[in-house]
């Protein structure tokens, strides 16, 4: 019973199986193998964006820094939601990468920003004054650190404030695929189209042993993004297993078939959670992740079963009181199976 989050799945056989077909024979490296023209022609298509440079890093991290900081000056402001991966999970790296740079929390319920917010934050960012920070860049998550996800219209209104000030937008879709599978709109809908510049476009938690795509809708930015992933240690030599993971992700939309998985399950999940009175939810949620609270007994009853999931915040405990609430986080997977949820619901049905 996983439920911790979706990068404690293994990697989907496809995936494992492109890599080994990659292995055969030798290969030009650092990006020059011919998977690679595969993988950018197809992300090309899947975006509707011919023009788009696309490039492959390790780590969700290193996309989502080295985005922000082909995009945003030293002296510059990335605002960004409180829950953002950029500001709590990359120990910094986005202000390393960018060589200063200060992060800008916007308010907004359930993960989400609001327009309102935005403008607020990006207004009072005084300019032309030597003493602060300049307004620099916005970065929104999708799927969001919250499980909620934004709809285009949604990510319109952000980047209308955005572009109002002339600034670049980002898009951390660590969990892009599940976000997409959840609005069921398209990939251009759910970013150029809706005013987004750049987008970290996950694969690892969903499916993939360990790839992110970046792609930048205006190629004009590609040179910068190729200097900086180099000095940042992130242009793999045997680039080629990169490129067979991600082509194997995008061949026959294995993408959006791992994350419909994901997200099916998640609302398997909820719904039987959602007949026990004594299950609250903390967020709508729509893709694969969900937060729920309920008294500790029951948390204890499934944890010390073998349910593996994160209590938040990740100080509390299952030591206390039977009838505190407590609040945790339950992730699905593209492998979460029937029978995993159906222990879960099982172990914490009301037994009285
Ligand atoms: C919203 C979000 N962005 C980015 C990442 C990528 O992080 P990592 O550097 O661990 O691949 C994660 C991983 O947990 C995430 O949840």
């Amino acid at each position: 019973m996983e439920f911790g989050s979706d990068n404690n799945a293994g990697a989907a056989p496809e995936i494992i199986a492109a890599v080994n077909e990659a292995n055969a024979g030798p290969s030009p490296s650092y990006g020059n193998d011919p998977i690679m023209d595969r993988v950018r022609q197809k992300i090309r298509e899947i975006f509707e964006a011919p023009e788009a440079a696309v490039y492959l890093v390790g780590t969700g991290t290193a996309a989502n820094a080295l985005s922000l900081a082909i995009n945003c000056t030293p002296w510059g402001t990335v605002y960004c939601h409180p829950l953002s991966h950029v500001e709590n999970d990359e120990c910094g790296a986005p202000e390393f990468f960018i060589g200063g740079g200060k992060l800008k929390l916007v308010q907004g319920d359930h993960g989400k920003m609001t327009p309102e917010a935005l403008q607020t934050a990006i207004g009072g960012t005084p300019q032309g004054d030597v003493h602060t920070s300049q307004r620099g860049m916005v970065t929104i998550t999708n799927t969001t650190e919250a499980g909620t996800v934004y709809s285009p219209s949604e990510i319109a209104a952000l980047s209308r404030v955005a572009k109002q000030y002339s600034l670049p937008v980002h898009l951390d879709g660590s969990r892009f695929a599940n976000a997409v599978v959840a609005t069921g709109c398209s990939p251009a809908e759910m970013t150029w189209k809706s005013g987004v510049d750049i987008v970290s476009f996950g694969g690892t938690k969903n499916g993939c042993l360990g790839v992110e795509a970046v792609v930048i809708f205006d190629p004009a930015k590609a040179w910068e993004f190729e200097l900086r992933r180099k000095r940042g240690g992130h242009l793999f030599s045997k680039h080629r297993y990169l490129s067979a993971q991600m082509d194997a992700y995008l061949t026959s939309d294995l993408w959006l078939k791992l994350a419909a998985h994901a997200n099916g399950q998640a609302k398997r999940l909820s719904d039987g959670m959602a007949r026990m009175p004594h299950v609250k939810f903390l967020h709508p949620h729509a893709a694969n992740i969900l937060f729920v609270s309920m008294p500790r007994q029951y948390h204890r009853q499934a944890m010390n079963a073998g349910a593996h999931y994160y209590l938040h915040p990740f100080s509390a405990s299952l030591d206390g009181p039977d009838d505190e609430r407590i609040d945790a986080r339950l992730v699905c997977s593209w492998c979460t199976s029937d029978r995993e949820i159906d222990q879960f619901l099982a172990l914490i049905r009301d037994q009285g």
